[in-house]
């Protein structure tokens, strides 16, 4: 691999250079690659350096049209036609894919997002056996026999795919989110104008390819690129039946509102500021590094972080001890680099963001651990969007830092006495997308999981996460469940078909 420092892109093997070559300006639609309609163009950013990677195509509602068009056609063609067997075999080739290009996307992941290449391969294998999960499902989307009162009649239902879904993917997980929304596509039968978040669009464009080369008809998935306006497009487009969207809780509120008005389908993955619970008798070591990875992983940029630290009093200066310890011993640097174990932030407006709450918790006075600032040397680039791994403790459940989500390397840690008191605490937000809890306690665990009002909870580990594993939220955290077979039925309608004899 030849290592240059002059340019990012001369550290990359050679088939992510070529990609870079060939692909980013242009959209996928209808099988086909096309330049957007108005010629218009945006830059993918490296977090690491703030240095330009390739210029993107920025779709416009022409795009968006011509992708709705030929997802239609599919739906109603090729696509109709391809037997649920052929489905399976074709999510089947398409994981193997996915595999057989694994270090490739893991690099090309790294180099747009900034998460480290040995974070970035765990997300390809996860898309892996997503698909694999998935790729079951075709042939076993069945109805119903009705057993009806009235006499001489025959009744049944039929599992229908819903139609021309529109998928709009966050920029934290952006190939493992994308197939997150491709495999129920893809299983029930629908047809999908998907759209990557603006900051990182280039592992969607590969995994087109992909999905050309297994043969998956033309039209079935379309990608248009661009950001929050091209998303609108697709939002606010007649053609399409149902919405699938993973970002933001201020956009999701928006996109719910529009699907309402136009009675289009729609699932909703939004933010979180998940509770977890440390109990007094917690295996403590096994808590304090579950705690470390439930906020710092993926630079803390993950839905479902475990943001809000709550450890009981008897606990809580060994657990800030022992937190402080890996964050200050975490090596923070370029996600290209093999042994970085955090990563930048993924963009400029991310950085001023996560330093902006930093500020807060200081200026409303919480108490600053470590972090808080900026790091330097070891390979940072100056450009780089390059965040401390940051640990408050004496929160307060009212300050900005404890009820927003941050989305960065920030832990907020506070201590609690009772069960119940932690419980209330922890139900004391407009969010309900994960919790924890860390105790050798059976009862206590179960009791605190029927207490919290959170779509996932974890009981000793923290997102131990698998396809076959309801995920979503309670509250302002979606509408909703994303993988597992309550996955299928937001893309499926259900048809009742009475006979009379
Ligand atoms: P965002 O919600 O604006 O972006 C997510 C996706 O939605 C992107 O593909 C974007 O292009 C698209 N989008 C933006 N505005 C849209 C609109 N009006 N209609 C249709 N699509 C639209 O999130 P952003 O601004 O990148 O990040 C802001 C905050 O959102 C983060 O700090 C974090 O708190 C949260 N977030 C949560 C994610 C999650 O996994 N739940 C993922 C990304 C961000
Ligand atoms: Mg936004």
């Amino acid at each position: 691999m030849p290592m240059e420092a002059t340019s990012k892109t001369a550290a990359l093997s050679a088939p992510a250079r070529e990609f870079l070559g060939r692909a980013p300006g242009r959209q996928f639609i209808g099988g086909e690659w096309l330049q957007p309609t108005d010629g218009a163009t945006f830059q993918a950013i490296d977090p690491a350096t703030g240095a330009p990677i390739a210029d993107v195509a920025q779709g416009g509602p022409a795009d968006v049209d011509r992708a709705v068009a030929a997802a239609r056609e599919a739906f109603e063609g090729a696509w109709a036609k391809t037997s649920p067997s052929k489905r399976t075999g074709m999510i089947w080739a398409l994981a193997e894919a996915i595999k057989a290009n694994l270090p490739e996307l893991a690099e090309l992941e790294s180099l747009d997002n900034g998460k480290p290449v040995t974070y970035a391969k765990g997300d390809m294998a996860a898309a892996v056996n997503h698909l694999r999960y998935f790729a079951g499902w075709p042939t076993k989307i069945e109805g119903e026999t009705l057993p009806v009162s009235f006499p001489d009649a025959h009744v049944y239902t039929r599992k229908e795919p819903v139609g021309v879904c529109g998928q709009i993917i966050p920029w934290n997980y952006p190939l493992l989110m994308a197939i997150w929304k491709l495999a129920p596509v893809l299983a029930t039968g629908c047809t999908t104008v998907l759209k990557p978040a603006e900051q990182t669009p280039l592992t969607a464009l590969r995994l087109a390819e992909l999905i050309a080369d297994v043969g998956i008809p033309a039209g079935t998935v379309n990608v248009v690129t661009g950001d929050g306006s091209t998303g609108a497009a697709i939002v606010d487009h007649p053609g399409i039946d149902k919405i699938a969207f993973t970002g933001s809780t201020v956009v999701g509120r928006e996109i719910g509102a529009k699907c309402g008005r136009q009675l289009k389908r729609v699932t909703l993955e939004l933010g979180g500021k998940s509770p977890n619970i440390i109990l007094p008798d917690a295996d403590l070591d096994r808590a304090i590094k579950g705690s470390y990875a439930a906020l710092y992983e993926n630079t803390g940029q993950v839905c479902s972080a475990g943001s809000r630290l709550f450890v009981h009093s008897s606990l809580h200066d060994r657990v800030i001890e022992g937190l402080a310890e890996f964050a200050e011993q975490a090596k923070v640097g370029p996600g290209l680099s093999e042994d970085t174990e955090l990563g930048p932030v993924v963009s400029a407006e991310q950085h001023e963001r996560v330093l902006g709450y930093i500020d807060s918790g200081t200026s409303e006075g919480a108490e600053l651990v470590t972090g808080g600032g900026v790091p330097a040397g070891n390979g940072i680039s100056e450009g780089g969007y390059f965040v401390e791994p940051t640990l408050f403790t004496g929160v307060s459940d009212e300050m900005t830092v404890a009820r927003e989500e941050i989305f960065g390397p920030v832990l907020v840690a506070m201590s609690f006495d009772e069960l119940d008191e932690v419980a209330a605490r922890a139900n004391d937000t407009d969010y309900g997308l994960a919790a924890g809890v860390w105790t050798r306690d059976i009862s206590s665990a179960h009791r605190l999981a029927a207490m919290i009002r959170a779509g996932n909870v974890y009981i000793n580990n923290w997102g131990m996460g698998d396809p076959s594993a309801p995920f979503g939220g309670f509250k302002a955290s979606g509408v909703g469940r994303e993988k597992g077979h309550a996955n299928l039925d937001a893309y499926l309608e259900v048809k009742t078909v009475t006979t009379r004899l």
